[in-house]
């Protein structure tokens, strides 16, 4: 049987995935429910930092019964170039599951590759696929189905809007994408998304009537080099107390964190009634327990 793996929410049938998140709000209720995962290790590769999806999926395997274990680039081989197919052909005899957080989407396609055990995207430049995971549980807890509502995301075109376009198509929801020139996300990935993603320049348009608005920091890991640039061309692009007015009365606000106050969200967003921020990232533990469940069972 071919091993499952999680690099981007197209990776499983979409009535999968939406099994997934009701699984993570059956579990949250109930979190003696779990799958055991007795003798089970979730092995986890991180070269960038981490304290939500770390920190959950650590909680989540122990919880389950079963245990992990931490490398970073830097006390492992890899930092010292050894090639990633040898990696994971190792490391995938040794541990039952890997979740790998990384720059090049490709390093994970190419673990995924040799990797006899299911490999997740815990980030990489271009998706994060797990955190859209406890984002659609979050909406979806609050204020039931997502489908056919609209979403706004404000800022940049980066991994977590790109896990938003793909998000859009298995929940069916509308996206509308506001960034500055230059920030947009892939053009192919919008193109094969056009019946239902909208880019703007504009945060206004972008938010007008919208059930839901989201965004992230301007400047992801791995791009510090272009803070002082991407500050300036983010001006614009805060999401204030007067941008939210312009979206439903009930509108929600969603950020997958760390946030930046004052830089992409003001803290009377972040700290508002209608942000449901904490929980966004409590469901971390509740979707990551599900995916694990999903892909070791
Ligand atoms: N949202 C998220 O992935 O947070 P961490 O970088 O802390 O894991
Ligand atoms: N876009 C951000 C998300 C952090 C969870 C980054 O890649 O740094």
């Amino acid at each position: 049987m071919s091993v499952k793996h999680f690099l981007t929410l197209l990776d499983f049938p979409p009535s999968d995935v939406l099994a997934v998140v009701d699984r993570a709000s059956a579990l949250k209720k109930n979190p003696g429910d779990t799958n055991s995962q007795a003798r089970k290790t979730l092995g986890l590769i991180f070269e960038k930092a981490s304290t939500r999806t770390r920190v959950a999926f650590e909680v989540a395997i122990t919880q389950m019964g079963g245990s992990s274990l931490f490398l970073t680039t830097d006390d492992s081989q890899i930092g010292r170039g050894e090639p990633i197919a040898d990696t994971a052909r190792v490391l995938s005899r040794l541990v039952d599951c890997l979740a790998i957080r990384t720059f090049s989407h490709s390093t994970l396609e190419q673990f995924a590759e040799y990797s006899q055990v299911p490999v997740i995207n815990a980030l990489s430049d271009d998706f994060h696929p797990c955190q859209l995971l406890a984002d659609m549980q979050t909406f979806i807890e609050h204020r039931g189905s997502i489908v056919g509502k609209r979403v706004a995301w404000v800022g940049d075109g980066n991994n977590m809007c790109q896990s938003y376009i793909n998000a859009a198509k298995v929940f069916d929801f509308e996206l509308h994408i506001a960034t500055p020139t230059g920030f947009e996300p892939k053009t192919d990935l919008v193109a094969a998304n056009s019946d239902r993603v909208t880019l703007t320049k504009d945060p206004k348009e972008a938010v007008a009537n919208v059930d839901l608005v989201v965004t992230d920091v301007w400047t992801s890991m791995g791009q510090e080099g272009a803070q002082a640039e991407r500050v300036k061309a983010f001006a614009d692009f805060e999401v204030t107390k007067e941008l939210m007015a312009i979206a439903n009365s009930d509108a929600l606000f969603m950020h997958c964190l760390p946030a930046h106050r004052g830089e992409e969200v003001s803290t009377a967003v972040l700290d508002a009634p209608d942000s449901i921020v904490w929980e966004e990232a409590e469901n971390r533990l509740h979707t990551q327990k599900a995916l694990l469940e999903y892909l070791l069972n």
